[in-house]
């Protein structure tokens, strides 16, 4: 246990993530000076506060800027503006100080902590009851090798997936059971475990003129897979986990978005404000520091997601395709797919430049997500607090909880 700089030094400049007794907290220096500790979970989407800032003495969340003061109270709730009523349970869980110090010691990386396991519908990892019931990507197209077969992990298990036999198989490694279905859709080949409740998702632009496919580098490891498709459909994080790339300070207060929703899948547009900094067309020093653009989201269960970007300045449109799969408990894996338009087209050059954009932008996700203590997306409602701007992640995580827990008998 080596010491912390929590007693009699300066304040810190940044939380400092502490364990007390076996707990993860975050320990912070308040407005009067006073040393706070608190649980290591932000109440809104359970992020670790411990990645946030301390501004003014106010704790602030580093995914969506929720603000609390030293007594745990939120004071800032910048997606509902300010004139918005922040909700009464929107506090911290406090730790007695005091009490704390005497056992206050860093916390070990989150890795070393041991995911709990899912055990019911309320809650989504890998090993989830019912996640068979779906398609999910497995592999890429090129990853099978020559004579047709990948091997792929999924759900727990490892699977041999045959593609060209005349009906293409997939054997799990458990006892060499036969998955019910196996497709090359999109870039991916994709295995149905059970018979699927929903079909495979549609792409409209996929091959159309015009449109200029790449691929991003594949992100899998120590990831939750509910919460990697939750932080993708999620707008409210743009001014604060993307302020480096596009996050545009103005765009904190999210216009009501329309949701609709279907039996398998929700679609919601909005449109909000960005800096323009991926606007290939203008030299930095001119880029529109205010542009906006139309985002389309089309969320397929269980874990795929179609964002269409339409950029009303810049001219030209974007789709990135968020292909989610559970590998295993605790372990997930991300690929992610853009198609790119213009009505000027594009050099060999503007599109990596444009690639490399969208995967610094990936990458600040990711760095956030990695720091999850635990990996496991909340489908029961009570487990998170919700406002009116989280209507598309909270009409996801309903219509998700009832497809997981439907009857496979009744089906
Ligand atoms: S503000 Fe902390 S998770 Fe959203
Ligand atoms: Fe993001």
């Amino acid at each position: 246990v080596s010491a912390l700089p929590l007693d009699g030094t300066p304040e810190p400049a940044a939380p400092v993530a502490v364990e007390v007794g076996g707990v993860r907290a975050v320990a912070w220096t308040d407005a009067d000076g006073r040393r706070r500790v608190a649980r290591d979970v932000c109440p809104h989407r359970r992020a670790p506060l411990s990645a946030g800032t301390v501004v003014d003495g106010h704790l602030t969340c580093a995914y969506h800027g929720w603000s609390f003061d030293g007594s745990g109270t939120c004071r800032a709730l910048p997606a509902i503006g300010p004139e918005g009523r922040i909700p009464g349970r929107a506090r911290l869980d406090m730790l007695d100080a005091a009490d704390a110090l005497a056992t206050l010691a860093p916390a070990a990386p989150v890795g070393d902590c041991s995911p709990i396991p899912a055990s019911s519908a309320d809650w989504l990892d890998a090993d989830t009851p019912g996640l068979g019931r779906f398609w999910h990507p497995v592999a890429r197209r090129d990853e099978v090798g020559t004579d047709g077969t990948v091997e792929v992990e999924l759900l727990g298990e490892r699977w041999l997936v045959d593609t060209p036999a005349a009906s293409a198989t997939a054997l799990r490694s458990s006892g060499g059971r036969r998955a019910w279905g196996v497709a090359q859709h999109l870039d991916h080949v994709w295995v149905a475990p059970e018979e699927p409740l929903a079909p495979l998702p549609p792409v409209d632009e996929w091959g159309g003129e015009g449109w200029h496919h790449r691929t991003m580098h594949r992100a899998e490891g120590r990831f939750g897979p509910g919460l990697l498709v939750d932080n993708q459909l999620d707008a409210a994080h743009f001014p604060f986990l993307h302020a480096e790339t596009f996050g545009n300070p103005s765009g904190a207060v999210l216009p009501p978005a329309e949701v609709e929703r279907g039996a398998a899948t929700v679609i919601s547009t909005m449109r909000v404000a960005i800096t323009a900094a991926n606007d290939h067309r203008a030299a930095p020093g001119e880029r529109t520091a205010q542009a906006h653009r139309t985002m389309r989201y089309r969320w397929e269960a269980p874990l795929w997601l179609y964002l269409r970007l339409d950029y009303e300045e810049m001219g030209g449109s974007t789709v990135i395709l968020f292909s989610v799969t559970p590998l295993a408990p605790g372990r997930a894996r991300m690929d992610v797919d853009l198609l790119f338009s213009h009505p000027h087209g594009f050099t060999e050059a503007e599109l990596d430049d444009r690639v490399a954009f969208e995967h610094q932008v990936v990458g600040e996700d990711l760095g956030l997500q990695a720091r999850f203590e635990d990996l496991r997306l909340p489908l029961d409602p009570t487990l998170e607090l919700h406002t009116r701007a989280d209507r598309l992640s909270v009409t996801v995580r309903q219509v998700l909880r009832g497809l997981l827990s439907e009857d496979p008998a009744e089906s």
